[in-house]
């Protein structure tokens, strides 16, 4: 992982709902700062607990940097230079808008403009492609050596790459000009729609307009005629640094088995489009208890786990379930296949991954992770490697071969 974190890199975490995605970006920006870059991470949306760990509770748009005060407090070296910004992913296009027409009267148009409304909402991945507009800026400022940055939950997560090219196909394209210029009659349109060379942009525009009227369509395409040149550009910028070397996709997962699966998807996907995954995170695997008796040489890291079965035999030897007690077990022995799953999977998942994608994984912090010591702990974790997967897919064999994994995993 430390490969990922070098001056000029920027890391974009993808992930599904809810898998830590926010989290882990503010754990490899922690792990950037403490290798002396000075790193900006930019989040979307993060919890509050987050916010407040990174100083973000008041000042959200623009970077902020995290105080010595609260990093020393944390035990962190207080000259970590880290900075935290917040995005805004529902007003990114409005954002945008604002920025390239000049005209009050006109963007007003152009808000309240169904079919901007539309293509602005409906498409996948609009809000995140937007979002990263502000990636571009920040980048232009040449401000932040590190910039790692967090997207928001979707179910296919790396839409926002491929969507914008079609879009700037679409705005871009002089078909659509020409076809959507108000001098032009609705019954013409319809007449030109059967040209070959409209075909394209007639599918486009039926996608992204649904139940728009084409007079609404004409009307986006002649209030944003002058400043369609100037937003093309900029989507072509940020597409164009998207797609550069500099840009380490990271994919955030955790063991569950539809996680897994989604995870193998996402990254077979991502493979057939000629897109590069440089890692992946398996968040909240196991527990931070589980991972130090494996680090822990002495100890016997499912002990644990193992006990469960003995309860089993015990229950059978004594021929009696008194008070339920089989129940109980049963409940145990539920969650010890489960953890047995997970460590198969993950260690499977290890196993398949292709050449040059990294892995590196997080155990679930007891507590959450509401402060930047533990923020750092899980910076610790996934800068630390998978080594201990050995060790774990040793000790689980042997727990199932103590004669655990009776029921369904
Ligand atoms: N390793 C971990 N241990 C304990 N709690 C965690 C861990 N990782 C994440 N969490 C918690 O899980 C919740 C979801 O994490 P986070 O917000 O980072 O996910 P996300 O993928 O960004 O979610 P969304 O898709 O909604 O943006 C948060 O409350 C976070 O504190
Ligand atoms: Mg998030």
């Amino acid at each position: 992982m430390k490969d990922l974190l070098t001056k000029g890199s920027i890391p974009i975490l993808l992930g599904t709902g809810g898998v830590g995605k926010t989290t882990i970006a503010a754990a490899l920006a922690l792990a950037g700062a403490s290798a002396n870059l000075n790193t900006a991470v930019i989040t979307v949306d993060p919890s509050k607990r987050l916010r407040d760990a990174l100083g973000l509770a008041r000042l959200g748009g623009q970077p902020t940097r995290i105080g010595a005060r609260q990093l020393a407090a944390a035990g962190l070296d207080p000259h970590l230079q880290l900075s935290a910004m917040m995005l805004d992913v529902s007003g990114a296009w409005d954002a945008i808008v604002e920025r390239f027409v000049a005209d009050p009267a006109t963007r007003r148009k152009v808000f309240d403009n169904p079919f901007y409304k539309s293509l602005t909402a409906e498409f996948a991945g609009s809000e995140a492609f937007a979002a990263l507009q502000r990636l571009y800026d920040l980048h232009q400022t040449g401000a932040f050596e590190l910039e790692v940055v967090d997207t928001p939950p979707a179910s296919h997560s790396f839409e926002f790459l491929q969507t914008p090219a079609r879009l700037i196909r679409l705005l871009d394209s002089r078909t659509a000009r020409w076809l959507f210029t108000p001098s032009l009659s609705a019954s013409r349109i319809a007449m030109k729609v059967a040209s070959n060379a409209a075909r394209f942009v007639v599918r486009e525009i039926e996608r992204f307009a649904g139940s728009n009227v084409l007079s609404t369509i004409t009307d986006f395409f002649a209030a944003m005629a002058e400043s369609m040149d100037g937003i093309i550009d900029r989507l072509q910028k940020t597409e164009a640094l998207l797609h550069s070397p500099a840009v380490k996709f990271v994919m955030v997962t955790t063991a569950e088995p539809d996680r897994i699966r989604q995870a193998r998807e996402l990254l077979s996907q991502m493979g057939a489009e000629g897109l590069k995954l440089s890692a992946i995170v398996i968040n909240r695997f196991l527990d931070e208890k589980t991972w130090m008796a494996v680090a822990d040489s002495g100890a016997r890291p499912l002990s644990h786990l193992a006990e469960i079965s003995e309860l089993r035999k015990s229950i059978a030897r004594d021929g009696a379930d008194a008070n339920g007690f089989g129940r109980l077990v049963h409940h145990f022995e539920e969650y010890r296949d489960r953890m047995l799953g997970e460590i198969e999977r993950v260690a499977e998942f290890a196993r398949e991954l292709p050449k040059g994608v990294r892995l590196a994984i997080a155990p679930e912090i007891e507590a959450g992770v509401r402060d930047l010591a533990a923020l750092s702990r899980v910076a610790g974790y996934v800068m630390s490697g998978i080594g201990m997967l050995k060790g774990l897919e040793a000790a689980a064999k042997s727990v199932v071969e103590m004669g655990a994994g009776n029921s369904d995993r």
